[in-house]
C-alpha cells in the first residue's frame, strides 16, 4: 500500500487508479470487504431501485475452479471465432497456471436483478465506487470481463447463492498490489459538439 494512495482525494484516485494484475498473497479481512460494499452502494441507482446483489469469493479452490471453466470456455468460444475469422484462439486461455484472477485473494461479483433497463448502469456505477474506494484504501483491482460467461452458468450461480432471475454483470478483483503497475494512457475526449 502506498502513502501516497491511502485516503486520495477523489479526483487522485480516478485519475491514478489502475488494472492491477500481480497481488500479494494476502487474505482481506471481511471487514475491508464490507466498506467497500458500502461505498459501491452510495452509487446512484436509477430509480432508487438498488439493484445490485454481491457475491465474494475467498476460497482459492473455488476462484481457480471458475478460472478453469471461463478458460475453457473462452476457449471455445475462441474456436469458433477461428472458424469463423480465421485467427488462432489466445494461447493464454490454453496455458494452465494461468489464472483468470491473477492470483488475488478477492473476488467481489456484482450482479443485478433484472428489474429494468437500468440495471447494469447501475451495477457498473457500483463497480466504479468501489474500485474507486479500494484504490483510496492502498488496494488493487481489476476488472474481470472474461469471467463473467462462467459465473452466469447456472451451476456457478447456484454455488455462489445468486438467484437465477439474477444475472452476473460486473467481477472485480481486489488484494494487495505486489510490485509496481504503470498507468494507461487515454486519448483526448472527443468532444463532438458544445453549442
Ligand atoms: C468491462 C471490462 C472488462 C474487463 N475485463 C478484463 C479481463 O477480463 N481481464 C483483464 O485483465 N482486464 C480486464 N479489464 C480491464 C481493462 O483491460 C483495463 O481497464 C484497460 O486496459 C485500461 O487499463 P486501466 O484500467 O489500468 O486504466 C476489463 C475492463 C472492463 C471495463
Amino acid at each position: 500500500m502506498s502513502e501516497s494512495q491511502t485516503g486520495a482525494s477523489v479526483m487522485a484516485a480516478i485519475h491514478e487508479r489502475r488494472s492491477v494484475r500481480s497481488y500479494s498473497p494476502y487474505v482481506m479481512d471481511q471487514s475491508i470487504v464490507r466498506s467497500l460494499l458500502a461505498a459501491a452502494v452510495r452509487a446512484p441507482t436509477a430509480k432508487h431501485e438498488e439493484p445490485w446483489i454481491f457475491a465474494i469469493v475467498q476460497d482459492n479452490g473455488l476462484l481457480k475452479r471458475i478460472s478453469d471453466l471461463a478458460k475453457k470456455l473462452m476457449a471455445e468460444s475462441e474456436s469458433q471465432a477461428h472458424v469463423d475469422r480465421g485467427a488462432h484462439p489466445p494461447d493464454f486461455f490454453s496455458i494452465e497456471h494461468f489464472n483468470i484472477f491473477y492470483n488475488a485473494g478477492t473476488l467481489v461479483v456484482i450482479c443485478g436483478k433484472l428489474l429494468g433497463e437500468y440495471v447494469v448502469a447501475d451495477c457498473w456505477l457500483a463497480a466504479e465506487n468501489l474500485m474507486l474506494a479500494a484504490f483510496s484504501m492502498g488496494l488493487g483491482t481489476c476488472v474481470i470481463g472474461s469471467a463473467v460467461s462462467a459465473l452466469n452458468r447456472p451451476e456457478i450461480k447456484s454455488e455462489l447463492n445468486i438467484p437465477s432471475d439474477v444475472r452476473v454483470i460486473a467481477p472485480i478483483i481486489i488484494g494487495v498490489p505486489e510490485g509496481e503497475t504503470g498507468l494507461t494512457p487515454r486519448k483526448e475526449p472527443h468532444i463532438c459538439s458544445w453549442n
